[in-house]
């Protein structure tokens, strides 16, 4: 049995607008790698990244945990952890870790667990990060493209994106809270306006069966969400210019990417993605903050390297 396996998780986007919580996209801009290896006693984690090394305050550290627990797994392991995700800027820093975690364990011992199982595990590293389990991050790491999760029992679908479709992020350097995404889920209402619900329910399904059909324009006119956008722009200053002038340079959708404060917009490739990254960091210009933009495709999921 091999002793040690590496594997690359990639980043993603969750909720697309109005699939709060429910969809989730991986995506090709930054990848975390993880190598678990067995050795010595207990599990330890090894970094040189700036990240929490205990393993209940790390994303794939509590999943290693609860994996070695649940399968009576009492070799000692290390678990070496490379970060290529921005942590903090809503582009599932955690989430990548925990998937590549999970699959890890998975290959190390031959566990051969199916999708949702693996999603599962993986889930339970957001308890580090977001104070509560979400699984749209981690279910596009570890399957990659376009996924649908439901919950009790969890099922995720997973759908291959379109080729043409491409995404421009800009990720404001701007200083985040700790346990942002924890202080962003509490800015949510605690209930929304039938009628609220009635419209991002109508642009959800809309996105799926655009994903479904490979249309990029209804994926694009999809991303529209009245109930949590609204709720949470306001920690992004420059939000709303960002987001016009990201429409004006011709994106067809533009939204917070997970709980912010990167935004994202999404196009076709026979748009112009650079025009819509400059107009998205002048955008955060006139609000005097500097921004990384970066243009990249959907990914594949979490594979050994
Ligand atoms: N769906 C989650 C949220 C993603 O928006 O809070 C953040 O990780």
């Amino acid at each position: 049995m091999a002793e040690s396996v590496t594997v690359r998780a990639p980043c993603s986007t969750a909720n697309l607008g109005p699939g709060f919580d429910v969809f989730g996209l991986a995506l090709d801009a930054y990848y975390d790698q993880i190598q678990l290896k067995k050795e010595g006693t207990g599990i330890k984690i090894q970094s040189f990244d700036s990240i929490p090394i205990e393993l209940e305050k790390n994303s794939a550290g509590l999943v290693i945990k609860e994996m070695a627990r649940k399968f009576k797994i009492k070799t000692g392991l290390v678990l070496k952890i490379k970060k290529g995700v921005p942590t903090g800027f809503g582009m599932g820093s955690s989430a990548a870790s925990a998937a590549a975690a999970a699959v890890a364990f998975d290959v190390l011992f031959k566990l051969k667990l199916d999708s949702n199982s693996l999603v599962q595990y993986a889930g339970m590293g957001e308890m580090a990060s977001a104070g509560s389990v979400h699984y749209d991050n981690v279910a596009a790491s570890v399957l990659g493209g376009f996924v649908v999760v439901r919950t009790n029992p969890l099922d995720v679908i997973r759908a291959t994106p379109p080729k043409d479709l491409i995404l421009c992020i800009a990720i404001p350097k701007i200083l985040v809270p700790q346990k942002k995404t924890e202080v962003s889920r509490k800015a949510l209402p605690k209930q929304v306006k039938l009628s609220d619900h009635v419209k991002n329910l109508s642009n959800a399904s809309a996105l799926t069966a655009g994903f479904m059909k490979k249309d990029v324009s209804l994926i694009g006119s999809s991303i529209n969400d009245i109930i949590v956008e609204p709720a949470r722009k306001h920690m992004i200053p420059g939000f709303d210019k960002v987001k016009k002038n990201a429409l004006d340079a011709g994106a067809m959708g533009v939204t917070i990417s997970g709980a912010g404060p990167s935004v994202i917009s999404f196009t076709s490739i026979s748009a112009n993605p650079k025009r819509i990254a400059d107009a998205m960091k002048k955008g955060f210009a006139a609000a005097g903050i500097e921004c990384t933009t970066v243009i990249c495709k959907p990914s594949k999921g979490a594979s050994v390297v």
